[in-house]
């Protein structure tokens, strides 16, 4: 037989020492665990999410319970708004007694150490359906509005900081936003509170499933004016520069699947921390594959979550995040 000197094989012969050469690990407090919430006392199944749940206060402060007993530390919350208090203004999301403030109070009563995120972004109070503030032409044509926006969403910010939120996270894609919300919260002696920005926020077609989750696609036109165009790297990195210059704490790319090359780049060119959002769209192919039997969902869950680790994300907003962190245990 030849000598084969050279033989990589080796360094996999065994689960021990697959074990030793490793180079990514997955842990669950890697993971940041979505949940949609909504008014009332019933706790309702997500058509579009299969295994997604809107969680009345009760069945959402039950549901983070069982995600920390297998090691998930922090949850970020997505609220379904009534319709009836939707409104060009958005001004229910500044409302100290809504929605997400009362879910922020309710869960660090029951679990103070859990690290609460919150959305920052107008979609789901707007009558629009837009992350801001809509200004429709007399022919139809609209125009959202940036400055405008920024001022709503400070105020947003605050009440959720007020509520007890530990990090705020605008998915806005508004530009200013990040300086002007950490103003904000440091003038109101929020300076504790941090600033999950979504740096580079893609137009994407795999948020549909979200939008059935919350009601929440956009009556007209489409978010291509403020959400980036799916093209485009070194613009990322651009948002990135200037998050980094407004204060933000860490970054997020998302989807994540499609953009790894966005996280690595991202990982390379800047030091803060980067979370990565695994979208309903990502989450929903899998699901649905794995409801035809044609893939092993907790396989290839991890597998995906794992990729987006190894990409360069620190972080990974995902819906598998309890089934998967059930299964490090
Ligand atoms: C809205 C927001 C969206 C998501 C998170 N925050 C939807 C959108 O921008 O239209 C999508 C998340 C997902 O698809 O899982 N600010």
């Amino acid at each position: 037989m030849p000598s084969l000197p050279i033989r990589p094989r080796r360094n996999r012969k065994s689960p021990a020492v697959r074990g030793l050469v490793r180079e990514t690990q997955l842990r669950p407090e890697d993971l940041i665990y979505p949940l949609f919430l909504q008014e009332g006392t019933v706790d309702e199944p997500i058509e579009s999410m299969p295994g997604c749940t809107r969680w009345s206060l009760d069945g959402l402060v039950k549901e983070v319970g069982e995600a920390v007993a297998v090691g998930v530390r922090s949850v970020v919350l997505f609220p379904a708004i009534d319709e009836s208090l939707k409104t060009p203004l958005a001004e229910e999301c500044h409302n100290a007694e809504g929605l997400v403030p009362r879910a922020i109070a309710a869960i660090k009563a029951a679990h103070p150490e859990v690290v609460v995120i919150t959305d920052v972004a107008l979609d789901p109070y707007n009558s629009a359906g837009h992350d801001g503030i809509v200004e429709t032409s007399p022919d139809g044509d609209i125009k959202i509005l940036n400055d405008e926006t920024v001022d709503i969403l400070c105020q947003q910010a605050l009440c959720h900081a007020r509520a007890g939120a530990d990090i705020v996270s605008p998915s806005d894609m508004m530009d200013g936003r990040v300086a002007a919300i950490r103003a904000a919260l440091d003038e109101a002696g929020f300076s504790e509170v941090s600033i999950l920005s979504y740096t580079a926020k893609y137009a994407s077609g795999y948020y549909g499933p979200f939008r059935g989750a919350l009601d929440s696609a956009p009556k007209a036109g489409d978010k291509k004016t403020y959400q980036m165009d799916p093209a485009n790297a070194r613009e990322a990195i651009r948002e990135a520069l200037i998050d980094a210059e407004e204060g933000a704490d860490m970054l997020m790319v998302k989807p994540a699947g499609p953009y790894l090359d966005i996280i690595h780049r991202m990982r390379e060119a800047i030091e803060l921390p980067i979370a990565a959002y695994q979208v309903s769209g990502e989450y929903l192919m899998i699901k649905s594959a794995a409801k035809d039997g044609w893939i092993d969902e907790e396989k290839v869950a991890m597998e995906s979550v794992l990729g987006i680790k190894r990409a360069g994300a620190d972080m990974i907003l995902t819906y598998f995040a309890k089934s998967l962190a059930a299964k490090f245990g």
